[in-house]
């Protein structure tokens, strides 16, 4: 039997949040679309997080209704609070993430909140998307380490994948967000990490700042888990993690996973087509070595 892998495009998001350049929401539109097409079946779509905070994601609603919603296609969406929730739920959107941390200097940071304090403020965000029947996905940032704090003991971060788990959440996505794990970290935090919450529940988000993103993959595959958070073009980075880059490239990804045996649904010829156009539209070369792999054969052909 093939092993299904499931891949949560964030390139929309994570990929954009930071950007310094203002993206006007068409080109975020066509590339959530353009996305779609790839066979992706989940696909960020923004932040109703303070534009304040991260003005980037400020027209996320704009972004959301704009979008053509495939049935086959989930759009989840970032909400840091009950506002973001309301605004979200306001366009339609039918899973939510909500998002803490295993450091708490890194949660000051980024949420302005203790790990407490976000804990508190998502509650009732947790409890009336269950009523009203949008699901919940819940991140932690900063598993594998902290710019801020340096280590973080795995069991801080089982703690807080655990609440977030027992608050509702039906996967929590476990975030590398300075991308200093290695693949020997990774197998001890999940060793960990799966006593708490099942490999079924978790998924991985590694950003590659150090090239170990796709080693960090291949250690949580070993430890069961099945879900992978990634960024066309390896765009991203988070705005409150200095030094933070993009996300692990979707098309390294899917080209690693499908010549493993490995089915994602993806799409890759289509795929690097996206990752081409988004980057040239940004003005920049694609960050996947696959991408810029295929493109210097065919220059060559
Ligand atoms: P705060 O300043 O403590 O909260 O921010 P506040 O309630 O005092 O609000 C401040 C202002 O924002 C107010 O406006 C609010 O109305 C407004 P003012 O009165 O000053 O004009 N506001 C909002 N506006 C729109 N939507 C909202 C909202 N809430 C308040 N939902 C807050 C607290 C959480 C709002 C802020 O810190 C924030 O928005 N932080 C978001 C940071 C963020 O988005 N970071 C990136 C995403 S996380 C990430 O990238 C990591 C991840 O990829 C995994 C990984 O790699 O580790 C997921
Ligand atoms: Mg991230």
């Amino acid at each position: 039997m093939t092993d299904t892998v499931r891949l949560v495009e964030v390139g929309a998001r994570d990929g954009l949040q930071n950007e310094k350049q203002t993206i006007d929401p068409s080109i975020k539109i066509d590339l959530i679309n353009r996305l779609s097409g790839c066979g992706l079946s989940i696909i960020e779509a923004g932040a109703f997080v303070s534009p304040k905070w991260v003005p980037q994601m400020a027209a996320s609603d704009t972004v959301f209704t704009g979008i053509e919603r495939r049935a086959s296609v989930s759009y989840p969406v970032l909400v840091p609070n009950m506002r973001g929730f309301e605004a979200a739920a306001a366009v339609g959107a039918e899973e939510v993430a909500v998002f803490t941390a295993a450091s708490e200097t890194f949660s000051q940071k980024n949420t302005n909140a203790s790990i407490d304090e976000t804990f508190d403020r998502f509650a009732p965000v947790i409890r009336a998307a269950m009523d009203q029947r949008i699901t919940v996905r819940g991140y932690v940032s900063c598993v594998l380490g902290c710019p801020f704090e340096g280590d973080i003991d795995a069991d801080a971060v089982a703690r807080v994948a655990g609440r977030l788990f027992d608050l509702g959440c039906y996967e929590i996505s476990l975030g590398d967000t300075i991308g200093v794990g290695t693949f020997g970290g990774v197998r001890t935090m999940l060793d960990r990490v799966t006593r708490t919450v099942p490999a079924a529940n978790l998924a991985g988000h590694f950003h590659d700042t150090y090239g170990q993103a796709l080693a960090n993959i291949l250690a949580a595959l070993d430890s069961g888990v099945r879900v992978f958070d990634s960024s066309v073009s390896g765009l991203g980075g988070c705005p409150y993690a200095p030094g933070a880059s993009g996300n692990v490239a979707t098309e390294d990804v899917v080209y690693m996973l499908e010549n493993a045996g490995m089915a994602t649904g993806v799409d890759l010829g289509a795929l690097m087509t996206v990752s081409r156009w988004i980057s040239e539209t940004l003005g920049r070369e694609p960050q996947s070595r696959v991408t810029r792999a295929c493109a210097a054969h065919e220059a060559h052909r």
